[in-house]
């Protein structure tokens, strides 16, 4: 379909064009392609509630839905990247807010959309800090259309009572690990669901923040905080030491994969962002627990999924439609109530979210924050991927130390100063 569209206004233009078709009927002028990773479950229901606000606001637009399945945006972002290269971006896509947008904005992949913040209120609408990281130069290239938390391990209750856990979460890392152990002693193999990668990334981040403090992580990324010290291979050695309650085929899973053992009663605990609880009741989970990773106190790590309009976007106004309907206060609520994260925007009242999310809302207020690098926000996209090789990497060494030394040397690599 975008094969057709490019050709069409290639042809009104009068320049040659290249691409590669899709789907079988041609876009109308008025329609928008909307390019995520929000394929199945609780991220699909986000995206259809946006979708149904934006048919209501934007009479003469149709969706047009690009999305590629796997979780955190696996094979999403490299589809964009090859997408981009051969001129067929999509009209929108969606970017982590902070480091990984910057990558797009050095590139030149997306426009300025300073202005639309000015014309719809939205620097008042948002968070000063938040606009601030998505401030660039002076402009801003995105409009954010959630707030999702990473540190939150979510429980099968069932399962911690079978093993006779009590129901209030361990206070710090020690008492998870004993958590675990009793999990196992109790028959739950893999106490711990884990999946692939960029899930493990999350983990070693929560761990790292239980053993740095907030600051001490923050400063992982900013080049404050060695990660050749002691307190990080302190934290190595407890992210091996979680890993080891976990299911053995945890590589070759993805998170909704890993989920699945949580809801079967197979393992107990996940260490997942929040857009588990929307995915856990769209599954039928519908009671489960959930509580901040051990010993990560009142720190609420955020990412936020923002949405550009990309250079040489087809539909322009339907893009800014799109745009405006993310960035307002209907769109925010109708999105986010189904999508499990929380308004970016401060006006959208509390009523109507699940109480997970109004917990979630009064965290976000009172906790101390920080980002996140396997959501973008902390690190660069080439910084993300060589985290996640070393990490793939520990899997067949079982090494620490190589472990490490590989972590240090991405930041050295790949670290903006
Ligand atoms: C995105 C979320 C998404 C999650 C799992 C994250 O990177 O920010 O919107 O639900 O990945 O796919």
């Amino acid at each position: 379909m975008r094969m057709v569209a490019v050709l069409a206004v290639a042809a009104l233009l009068g320049v040659s064009a290249c691409g590669s078709g899709g789907d079988d009927e041609p876009p109308g002028p008025g329609t928008v392609e909307v390019f995520t990773w929000w394929a199945e479950g609780g991220e699909k229901a986000g995206l259809d509630a946006l979708v149904a606000r934006f048919a209501a606001d934007c009479p003469g637009q149709r969706f047009e839905n690009g999305a590629v399945a796997g979780g955190a945006g696996v094979n999403a972002k490299q589809e964009l990247t090859r997408r981009i290269a051969r001129r067929d971006p999509p009209d929108t896509f969606q970017a982590h807010a902070g480091a990984e947008l910057t990558d797009y904005i050095d590139a030149g992949q997306v426009q300025d959309l300073t202005a639309y913040y000015d014309a719809w209120g939205l620097r008042a609408a948002f968070p000063a800090g938040l606009v601030d990281d998505l401030t660039v130069h002076g402009k801003i290239y995105s409009v954010p259309a959630n707030i999702h938390r990473a540190n939150v391990v979510w429980t099968n209750p069932a399962v911690l009572a079978r093993a006779g856990l009590a129901a209030t979460p361990p206070k710090d890392l020690r008492a998870f690990l004993g958590d675990l152990a009793k999990l196992r002693a109790a028959g739950v193999e893999a106490p711990l669901a884990l999946g692939r990668d960029w899930t493990q990334l999350m983990l070693l981040e929560a761990v790292l923040i239980s053993d740095l403090g907030a600051g001490g992580f923050a400063g992982l990324f900013t080049g404050e905080t060695a990660w050749t010290g002691a307190p990080v291979t302190r934290a190595v050695g407890d992210f091996a030491r979680l890993l080891s309650f976990g299911n053995a085929d945890r590589d070759s899973l993805d998170w909704p994969q890993a989920e699945r053992l949580l809801i079967d009663g197979k393992a107990g605990y996940q260490l997942m962002g929040d857009w588990e609880a929307a995915d856990l009741a769209a599954k039928g989970l519908a009671g489960y627990g959930w509580f901040t990773f051990p010993g990560n106190g009142g720190t609420f790590q955020w990412l936020a999924d923002a949405f550009t309009m990309a250079t040489g976007t087809l539909n322009l106004t339907g893009t800014e439609c799109w745009l405006k309907t993310v960035g307002s206060a209907a769109g925010q609520r109708d999105f986010n109530a189904a999508k499990g994260s929380i308004p970016a925007r401060t006006d959208v009242p509390s009523t109507g979210f699940s109480p997970y999310q109004q917990s979630a809302m009064a965290d976000w207020k009172s906790a101390t924050q920080v980002p996140s690098c396997a959501h973008g926000s902390a690190c660069s996209q080439p910084w993300q991927n060589a985290i996640n090789a070393a990490l793939t990497a520990y899997a067949t060494r079982r090494d620490t130390r190589a472990l490490q030394a590989d972590l240090a040397l991405a930041a050295d690599q790949f670290i903006r100063r």
